[in-house]
């Protein structure tokens, strides 16, 4: 079983919160260790539409290994009304194993959103995805002010997570603050879940 690498789970239609996922990894490659990309399926409306098992481009959908056996993971959404996707909703409420057996039980986890205005709803974004995380008996890391742009920045950017203003048309590029903060909050995880791993040697 590998157990050490940091997996990286989001859901995005359009693309920025994937190229934030892009950003976080290459943070969980600076620390050292493995960054595993991993989305969901859409989920559609008719009852009986099935995905392709591999989507055609992009990252695997996450597996239930994938999710069992990481060492630490940061889950991104772009905001919904508010709140994270349908998507990552719906497969999280399919973790009920990985929840009976604690497979993810003190793991450090971080999360990320994109939005297309800017007080969209990132922070309560951010929080909605916590919860779930909290329930696994995951150790949620935020993005501390000692990222000194916290406090400056005109983009994304808070203390509950990454985040990424992506514009009406969701095709803002990412900012150099916005790069900055993702790649932080990934270096983050890693570093914690590395320091935890060596800790239990
Ligand atoms: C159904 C729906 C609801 C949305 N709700 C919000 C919202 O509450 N606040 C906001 O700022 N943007 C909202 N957006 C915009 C997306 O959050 C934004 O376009 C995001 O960057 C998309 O990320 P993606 O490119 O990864 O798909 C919404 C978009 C859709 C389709």
């Amino acid at each position: 079983m590998n157990n050490t690498y940091i997996l990286i789970l989001y859901y995005s239609t359009h693309g920025a919160t994937e190229k934030m996922a892009q950003q976080l990894a290459r943070g969980v490659e600076l620390s050292g260790m493995e960054a595993r990309l991993r989305t969901v399926p859409k989920i559609s409306a008719e009852i009986e539409a099935v995905a392709p098992s591999v989507p055609d481009t992009g990252a695997v959908y996450c597996s239930n290994d994938d999710l069992k056996d990481c060492s630490g993971l940061l889950l991104g959404s772009p905001t919904r009304f508010g709140n994270m996707a349908a998507p990552l909703k719906y497969f999280l409420d399919s973790t009920s194993s990985q929840w009976l057996n604690g497979d993810l039980i003190d793991k450090p986890a971080a999360v990320f959103t994109s939005t297309g205005s800017l007080h969209g709803g990132q922070e309560s974004t951010l929080l909605s995805m916590m919860l779930p995380l909290l329930h696994h008996g995951m150790i949620i890391t935020g993005l501390p002010y000692s990222e000194p742009s916290l406090m400056t920045t005109k983009t994304g950017g808070t203390p509950y997570g990454a985040s990424h203003l992506a514009g009406s048309k969701s095709n803002n590029a990412l900012s150099d603050d916005e790069i900055q903060h993702c790649q932080a909050l990934g270096k983050r995880v890693a570093t914690i879940a590395k320091n935890m791993l060596a800790a239990k040697k």
